[in-house]
């Protein structure tokens, strides 16, 4: 059987103890010969490659693995590269959480002022990484989670627009698939979803129970109603995040038509949210004091005893398994299901066709084949065609320098809303910002 070269890009990232696990885990379904972790922070990344070595010598010996932080060792005659980098890491998400939230604003990771922010940083770093890329591997597939997500995925679509090996993804669909079959007590895979919005901004029109093709939306609506909404694994979740999950249920009040992804809290009640988080430790403060200690305490520990062992099975990582299962769908032309970010092309047929919209796809060799929804109702089309003009202008801001665009951006989100207010915040964020944004003239 084929086996395949892969580079997680990003081997730093806290997400990567789950990914060394799942290559173990998932071995027979999506078999490596050879596995590269990259990371420009050669300090943060050496424990989990260390990690890696020793993981890999008990359960993996014949892999061949290695990390660096030399382009030229990482990337080439790879098959699959894995993009999980954060443009100026966790204490910049710390920045564009905090500093638009103690200005009455939201603060958040990939929507709002501070997903704008990062979103320019993620256009000059991506980009160059692609490049570099493609002058080692031109024929790579690249499997970008990178965040946020809708915005480089317009950045890349511009810059390499006939490279048809580009996939960008995110796990948050599949992240309430999951908790929706938990909420109904089914398997998971049985569930069969038709979705349709821009990256962190869409809904679920139906969910069909795969075997019968019963539409199980009215039973979820119900159930939700009576029960309220988790996360399929909210016993490893922190509180805010069960916050988020259990906001769906407000959510579904108020809009009954469909499922929506947790992320559509923030635009639908941008003032509530924002008066319900705490300017002075924000979800950054609590994955720097959760999630990035226990990874790096666990990664010293295995280092010190020089052993995995029980570990292994801790806890399970969806993430990681629904990124490998992509690539395996790639790689056997399996032509699975999954929720992707696409170019529109009459996917959402009343939005415009260069939008970048996330559908479910056939996914195969020949990467997606998007699955369409017909119209949208004014509602969503209204809020979403809102959003994807606001991503094009920070999109365009990158490649123009230009700080007008960027205010009109700003100005245009809706949780921002105001041109004076988003004056202010781009000015703190550019301040903030600097060596890391294309200067805005
Ligand atoms: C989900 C989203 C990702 C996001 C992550 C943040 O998985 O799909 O795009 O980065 O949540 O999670 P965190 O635990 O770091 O706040
Ligand atoms: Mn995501």
């Amino acid at each position: 059987m084929e086996k395949f070269n892969v580079c997680i890009v990003g081997g730093g990232s806290t997400y990567t103890l789950g990914f060394l696990k799942s290559f173990v885990r998932l071995k027979e379904e999506f078999p490596i010969k050879k596995l590269v972790l990259f990371d420009i922070d050669g300090d943060r990344q050496r424990p989990i490659g260390e990690y890696g070595k020793i993981l890999f010598k008990e359960r993996f010996p014949e892999l061949d693995f290695s990390y660096t932080t030399d382009p030229a060792e990482a990337y080439p005659e790879m098959d699959f590269i894995f993009m999980q980098m954060r443009a100026g890491g966790l204490p910049m998400r710390r920045k564009d959480e905090h500093i638009p939230l103690s200005m009455g604003k939201i603060g958040q990771e990939t929507v709002g002022a501070g997903g704008m922010a990062y979103g320019l940083r993620s256009c000059v770093d991506m980009i160059e990484a692609v490049h570099q890329i493609r002058e080692y591997s031109p024929n790579a597939w690249i499997l970008n989670y990178s965040n946020p997500a809708a915005i480089v995925a317009e950045a890349l679509r511009r810059e390499f627009p006939d490279d048809q090996r580009i996939l960008n993804i995110c796990d948050q669909p599949e992240n309430i698939i999951r908790s929706v079959s938990r909420l109904l007590n089914v398997d998971w895979n049985s569930l069969d979803p038709v979705y349709f919005g821009l990256n962190h901004y869409g809904w679920f029109t139906h969910i069909y129970d795969k075997k019968t093709g019963e539409d199980l939306l009215p039973l979820i609506r119900k159930t939700v109603h009576e029960k309220g909404f988790l996360p399929q694994d909210a016993e490893q979740r922190d509180k805010s995040w069960l916050d988020t999950y259990g906001f769906v249920q407000t959510m579904m009040e108020d809009f009954p038509d469909y499922i929506p992804n947790t992320y559509d809290g923030y635009y639908l009640y941008p003032e509530y949210k924002c008066s319900h988080l705490n300017p002075e430790y924000t979800r950054a403060d609590e994955v720097i004091d959760g999630r990035e200690k226990r990874v790096f305490a666990e990664a010293a520990e295995v280092i010190k005893e020089g052993k995995v062992g029980d570990r292994f099975h801790a806890i399970s990582d969806a993430h990681a398994e629904m990124m490998i299962k992509v690539a395996e769908a790639i790689a056997f032309n399996t032509n699975q299901r999954f929720i992707v970010i696409v170019k529109n092309d009459g996917a959402i047929a009343n939005l415009q066709n260069d939008a970048m919209v996330e559908v479910v796809a056939e996914l195969g060799i020949n990467g997606p084949r998007p699955m369409r929804v017909g119209t949208i109702p004014q509602f969503y089309y209204g809020l979403l065609a809102q959003q994807v003009s606001c991503e094009k202008l920070i999109v365009d801001a990158y490649y123009e320098h230009s700080y007008q665009k960027a205010l009109e951006a700003f100005t245009l989100n809706r949780l921002i809303n105001d041109a004076k207010k988003a004056r202010e915040l781009l000015d703190a964020l550019v301040e903030a910002n600097k060596g890391q944004w294309p200067e805005l003239k």
